[in-house]
């Protein structure tokens, strides 16, 4: 039998198992950007000053929030663990911060929502997993650059803002709000920070900020002191736990260094992470669950966005989608958690997830009766169909076979052949399991 070695960490700190056994969590976006409800990056979009933001603190009264709804439906979606942003671009903080007014408490909500939102989420089993941005467009010491809401203001009225900023105090101001998350509310399985810039080829832009302008190492220690245990992410701009590719799904399992890194893929269902209302540019269930089980071929997680509603609800076509996913999961997820890699290659259209002695093929698409499987002969001892445990046949067809009228014709050695139903399984993916045979 087998296996794939396990990916590292770029870190000295070993990767908790969980991280790598739940393979995929939920990620929620939720902000006051919910109101404008035009993308979390509204304020840099259109360039609206911070005094002209803060109304939508006025405004933000989400009467319907329930995180215990939330939660619920992640876990029947099969979400392990759920990353909740504490504070986006924006600087609007959804606990009750001593550090700042710009809080969920100083609105009509009136309350500390991260209390709450850990409260239900370990109440539904799952793990917590707070965001936190290192970038704060509300904070008067973050200095304008060229992600900056003002950014287009002119270099004398740039320069007269900038004067009066000081990095080293919004420094202070962001360890001290990462302290207060790590400290009053229990375990935190999760840091997912973002972002750094300093070195972000893809798109730079000026004034880019870094690992000194976060104190990125002092934080990253602090943080770990404060949360021995807890999965800090890659975007600090010194090494992480885990990689974060966004928005698109990689080609192969990840390295750092030539070295296999544990890595996890934050996907949205219509390409923004906050609450849109006017975009319903929507992935299918059937394409995200394609996408969870293509990264964990490649021992990848998967951490699947929603973006509540300013009433602080989930929107119909995200319940729907984690419900959808839920169904598959419901069947198959045990070719998914504590699942990952294989050695064996994967005939075209098709995944292989492994635990154990337990091969999965995924079917991308679905063949007429029959599917070969280089390597396999002599190596699988039973086989099903995964959805509802009905018994495949297979068999070797001799290399020197010739095709004769209905008889197909011989498959390159140690080929298996699994003879399939003519119906596709109604299901999003359908999924074979293979028992290997012991070696
Ligand atoms: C990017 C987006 C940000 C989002 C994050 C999620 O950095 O700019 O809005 O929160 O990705 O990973």
């Amino acid at each position: 039998m087998t296996i794939t070695p396990e990916p590292t960490t770029t870190t000295a700190t070993p990767l908790p198992a969980w991280f790598r056994h739940d393979r995929f969590g939920m990620f929620v976006h939720w902000g006051l950007y919910a109101l404008p409800a035009r993308h979390e990056w509204v304020m840099n979009e259109e360039r609206i000053p911070t005094d002209q933001y803060e109304k939508y603190a006025r405004y933000f009264e989400p009467d319907l929030y329930d995180p215990r709804a939330w939660a619920r439906s992640a876990r029947e979606a099969g979400a392990k663990y759920i990353v909740l942003t504490a504070k986006h671009h924006e600087g609007f903080c959804l606990w009750d911060s001593a550090l700042t007014d710009y809080t969920s408490v100083h609105t009509p909500a009136g309350r500390d929502l991260v209390r709450e939102f850990v409260n239900a989420v370990r109440e539904e089993g799952l793990r917590v997993g707070f965001y936190y941005s290192l970038l704060d467009w509300h904070h008067p010491d973050f200095t304008i650059d060229g992600h900056h809401p003002r950014r287009d203001d002119s270099t004398e009225e740039i320069e007269a803002l900038n004067a009066g900023r000081d990095m080293s105090r919004y420094r202070e101001y962001l360890h001290g709000q990462v302290r207060e998350l790590l400290t009053n509310y229990g375990q935190v399985d999760y840091l997912f920070f973002d972002f750094s810039y300093e070195n972000d080829h893809h798109q730079p832009v000026w004034g880019a900020k870094g690992a000194s302008d976060w104190g990125s190492e002092e934080l990253m220690a602090m943080a770990r002191e404060l949360q021995p245990g807890i999965v800090i992410n890659d975007r600090l701009d010194i090494p992480g736990d885990v990689v974060t590719p966004e928005q698109y799904q990689p080609d192969r399992p990840m390295e750092v260094n030539g070295r296999e890194v544990a890595w996890e893929a934050c996907q949205t269902i219509n390409g923004s992470w906050g609450y849109f209302r006017d975009n319903s540019n929507n992935k299918s269930a059937d394409l995200l669950v394609r996408m969870l089980v293509d990264g964990v071929s490649k021992n990848g997680n998967l951490l699947l966005n929603v973006g509540p509603t300013g009433r602080g609800n989930l929107d119909p076509v995200a319940v729907r989608t984690l419900s959808e996913i839920g169904d598959w999961m419901t069947l198959h997820s045990r070719s998914i958690y504590g699942a990952g890699a294989s050695a064996f290659q994967a005939p075209a259209d098709t995944r292989y997830t492994q635990r154990g002695n337990r091969l999965y093929l995924h079917l991308f698409a679905w063949p007429f009766e029959h599917i070969h499987l280089p390597g396999l002969a002599g190596k699988v001892e039973y086989a099903q169909m995964l959805n509802d445990a009905s018994e495949l046949t297979f068999r070797e067809i001799a290399p020197d076979l010739q095709a004769f009228n209905t008889g197909m014709g011989g498959q390159p050695a140690g080929t298996l052949t699994l003879t399939l139903p003519v119906v596709r399984p109604n299901v999003a993916v359908p999924v074979i399991e293979l028992f290997l045979t012991e070696e």
